[in-house]
């Protein structure tokens, strides 16, 4: 699949099926989201592949934030039940003092932005699915985990072959509504 097909067709996928991951597949997509670019190349990332079947069912659980999907009428994180089904959850941290500030701006955020999207097109690529589970308890997670104080954890994916096969996703903006060109507007 080249590039511009695995962008295009990738969707979030919260569903998975029971089939193990190839620890082949696996690999690759860890090398893969080694290569991506990041802040002065420090590579502030850090990745912990979960496999073990309780600990998944536990991160999927602590995937609920009351105080943010309540308001919004959620009883759950849409992808909780996908974090228990994926045979691999790889849990995506980040060492802040390893990546740049300038003007409140935190590049460790960015750095773990672009690795994500790397991981997501290696799994597209590969005939798998993920999602980019942004919503959980943070502070439980590091105690589940082992989790040092200092890092942060920034996504949570499940990867595994889909249930399904998503053909369409939400509606993007178009072109005119995103892109300007010489001056803003
Ligand atoms: C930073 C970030 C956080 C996200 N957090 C969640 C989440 O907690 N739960 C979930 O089900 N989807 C989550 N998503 C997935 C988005 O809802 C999804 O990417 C968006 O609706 C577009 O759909 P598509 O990925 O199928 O194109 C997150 C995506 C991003 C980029």
């Amino acid at each position: 699949m080249d590039i511009f097909e695995a962008i295009k067709t990738r969707r979030s996928i919260r569903r998975f099926l029971d089939t193990p991951l190839e620890d082949g597949k696996l690999q690759k997509i860890l090398e893969s989201v080694r290569m991506s670019p990041s802040w002065a190349n420090f590579q502030c990332w850090r990745f912990l592949v979960v496999k073990d079947r309780v600990t998944r069912e536990k991160i999927s659980e602590l995937s609920y934030v009351e105080s943010f999907f309540a308001p919004l009428g959620y009883k759950a994180n849409p992808a909780r039940k996908g974090l228990g089904e994926a045979p691999v959850v790889i849990v995506a941290c980040a060492d802040p003092s390893q990546s740049g500030v300038i003007w409140d701006q935190h590049y460790y955020m960015t750095d773990l932005g672009i690795a994500a999207q790397t991981l997501m097109l290696s799994a597209r690529a590969l005939g798998l699915g993920t999602v980019f589970v942004g919503v959980f308890d943070e502070a439980k997670l590091r105690s589940l985990l082992n989790i040092p104080s200092h890092i942060r954890v920034v996504g949570l994916f499940p990867v595994g072959y889909p249930q399904e096969e998503k053909k369409e996703g939400p509606p993007r903006k178009s072109i005119q509504e995103i892109v300007f060109y010489e001056k803003w507007g």
